[in-house]
């Protein structure tokens, strides 16, 4: 029981490594160009993604497994927004159905807490999911004026002083 949960908590560590490394990339780069609304979207989500790094090296560490810091994908450079809202919806889908096996599969090997902690993974996937779709919806929907919209609105928080959203 207890070597099958430590192998599926450091797939899921893997997991998360790469999604904190992706949705980096993708914040840097949608920084750099201006598009203030969807890189804070990418530096809050990677945040969230390195908590739940913890979460599941606590639960290692309890059942004394080694975390194997290994991310499991290199990051992909990609620096089309629309290219890169679709990645990371592909991401949060495959690491919910991913972490829904597991779930089952802790379950089936008596380990309920293991199995309740890949559940509460799911529901903030299930959320970051959500909020990549919706910026994936508006971007297909007002189209290039959508960043454009965002870029104007660091220049005009620069020109009156105003920090930029954070
Ligand atoms: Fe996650
Ligand atoms: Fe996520």
């Amino acid at each position: 029981m207890k070597e099958k949960s430590i192998e599926l908590l450091n797939k899921a560590v893997a997991d998360e490594l790469s999604a904190v490394h992706q949705y980096m990339y993708f914040h840097f780069h949608c920084d750099n160009l201006g598009y203030d609304l969807i890189s804070n979207l990418f530096k809050m989500t990677a945040i969230q993604e390195m908590l739940h790094v913890e979460k599941l090296a606590d639960r290692i560490l309890f059942l004394k497994g080694e975390v194997e810091m290994k991310p499991a994908e290199e990051v992909k450079k990609i620096h089309d927004v629309k290219e890169m809202l679709l990645l990371a919806t592909q991401m949060e889908q495959s690491s919910q159905n991913d972490y829904n096996l597991w779930a089952n599969e802790c379950s089936k090997n008596a380990d309920s807490v293991s199995k309740k902690l890949f559940e509460l993974l799911v529901e903030d996937e299930e959320r970051h999911f959500d909020q990549f779709d919706t910026e994936m919806e508006n971007l297909i929907k007002f189209g290039d004026n959508y960043l454009a919209l965002q870029s104007i609105e660091r220049s005009k928080s620069r020109s009156t002083g105003r920090p930029p959203m954070e």
